[in-house]
């Protein structure tokens, strides 16, 4: 087998795209032309970007309104009444341009065009209102590491040494050696020459250090600005440049670029935008890079932490050493790489997913949930692929094809768990999942303390019960969640009062205490309780 067909068949198994061919048709370059910023008013409440809860949601998996069997635009404006009932007051939309994939959508041919299958700009203009008028935001994913392998600015570069974007991507007329990055081989072979795609021969890497690009995709972020949106979600951050094969990630330029988009974001009122950087969040945290990160690391450890029935040192450690008040906290996503999805990795342990998801939404950080976790939404029926299988129809009911879609079939299985875990059944049973869900997320927006307050911690490493307080503006309320499937108890500091206390959450819930110096906290197994320090 060739090298290119290795690499064909690696990017048709890895992200469904098939490798760029010279013979392939080209398509016109799309829109380049400058946009002008013109901000228009935004009806979110101020500082929306440090409260409330976001929900990440692939349109292709959501709600299909046309029976093609793919979720759409409209479908998903067809859904905002439940997901603003759920208390959701912010959406990532994973990709929605067009893509080559047709798919996760992270292989973009054009970033100023709607998938076809997700509808028209109109349709999403439609939803954007839609959201605004629930107080909803909506924040877009963006890549501007590289493009699809069938962006006609790439195919252009591709057929000919004479294009006028040739500098728009990053070549070399030898193999560069030495280079193994998270993919392998970066340098893929086309044309007698050989590019830089960091993930895959599929995505070539955009040249950011040619400014004709760096403004390109400025204009298309004002594009978008422009019609509404309230913030990207940014693909890929710690890869956007590379300097050597020994220095290709979380280069000093990748700040700079993002700090300039955030100048650019800032010049629009209250916009928000979160970085995606696996490996090394932190730095991108910093208001001199992106300004927020997705917390990965802390997702794995509360995880692991209501897996074990005791609080993971890790847990405390990312605490202490993340930036957390100014990240995106989480507990699943797309990826596998992140992790699974909650309904396998608590499987009959109903208990656990629900101490990792009062974790999540108690703790500091901006939570993202990930469409159909509060429903305990299972994998997609076998895929060859392990991340689709965390990218399955959500579901709706249990009517035909989960109420995803009136076509024979949806464009991917059902997931395994969809005759029990769907809306319809859990918004009937008050102790589901869903209605947990809706009352954490209930309790957080109620509770200025948990998005913006002080955290301190009240246990140690290993311990069944996690206990912290949260602090704002005189009001302080204390968390306990024991991780154990057993009773325990837990040591309040010294002078700690019960009478001063009120539980706050679950409503109707009791505290029980015994002893006096110190107080313990006396909770059954897996049991979850807030309370509230009664005003003096
Ligand atoms: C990170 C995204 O989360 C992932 O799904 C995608 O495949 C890669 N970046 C490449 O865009």
């Amino acid at each position: 087998m060739s090298l290119r067909r290795i690499l064909a068949a690696l990017a048709l198994a890895t992200f469904g795209l098939a490798l760029h061919g010279a013979a392939a048709a080209q398509a016109a370059i799309p829109d380049l032309g400058a946009v002008a910023a013109a901000p228009p008013a935004s009806t979110l409440p101020a500082g929306w970007t440090q409260r409330g809860v976001f929900m990440e949601i692939l349109v292709r998996a959501y709600q299909d309104s046309d029976g093609d069997g793919i979720g759409d635009l409209a479908g998903l404006t067809s859904r905002l009444d439940y997901l603003q009932a759920l208390g959701i007051t912010g959406i990532w939309l994973m990709p929605v341009f067009a893509s080559e994939d047709h798919d996760h959508g992270y292989a973009v041919v054009n970033y100023r065009a709607i998938e076809p299958a997700y509808g028209t700009l109109a349709d999403f203009d439609r939803f954007l209102a839609e959201a605004h008028q629930r107080g909803i935001a909506v924040i877009i994913d963006y890549v501007m590491n590289h493009a699809a392998a069938a962006h006609p600015l790439f195919e252009s570069a591709y057929d000919s040494r004479q294009s006028p974007y040739v500098d728009w991507f990053i070549w070399s007329e030898e193999k560069p050696k030495g280079w193994n990055t998270f993919s392998g081989e970066p340098w893929r072979e086309g044309n007698q020459r050989w590019y830089y795609a960091v993930f895959d021969a599929g995505m070539p890497d955009f040249n950011l250090r040619n400014p004709k690009v760096v403004d390109f995709h400025l204009d298309n972020l004002r594009f978008w600005l422009n019609r509404g949106v309230d913030g990207f979600r940014f693909d890929a951050v710690g890869v956007l440049f590379e300097n050597s094969a020994a220095a290709w990630e979380n280069q000093p330029e990748n700040h700079e670029l993002l700090k300039r988009v955030h100048a650019l974001l800032a010049g629009y009122g209250e916009k928000y935008m979160v970085c995606e950087s696996p490996g090394d969040p932190a730095p991108f945290a910093s208001p001199d890079s992106c300004g927020s990160a997705f917390a990965f690391g802390l997702q794995k450890h509360i995880v692991a932490s209501a897996q074990l029935g005791r609080l993971k040192d890790d847990v405390l450690y990312s605490l202490r050493k993340l930036p957390v008040p100014r990240m995106a906290t989480f507990l699943a996503n797309h990826d596998y790489f992140a992790g699974t999805r909650l309904a396998r990795t608590f499987d009959g342990d109903e208990g656990g997913y629900r101490a990792a998801a009062a974790t999540l939404l108690t703790l500091p950080g901006l939570p993202f949930l990930y469409y159909g976790e509060e429903i305990g939404l299972g994998l997609a029926a076998p895929v060859s692929n392990a991340d689709q299988s965390l990218r399955g129809p959500m579901s709706w009911s249990a009517e035909r094809n989960a109420g995803f879609t009136s076509a024979d079939k949806p464009f991917r299985a059902n997931v395994a768990n969809w005759q029990t875990h769907n809306v319809a059944a859990e918004d009937r049973n008050p102790a589901s999942l869903l209605n947990w869900y809706r009352a954490l997320i209930a309790l957080r927006k109620s509770e200025p303390a948990l998005s913006v307050g002080s955290f301190t911690s009240l246990s140690e490493r290993d311990q069944a019960v996690f206990a912290f307080t949260r602090e704002h503006d005189g009001s302080t309320l204390l968390v306990l969640i024991n991780y154990a499937r057993k009773p325990a108890t837990h040591a309040l500091p010294a002078g700690f009062q019960p009478g001063e206390w009120q539980v706050v959450f679950p409503q109707g819930a009791k505290a029980a205490f015994t002893g006096t110096k110190p107080a313990l906290a006396k909770l059954a197994a897996q049991q979850v309780l807030v309370l509230k320090k009664k005003p003096s």
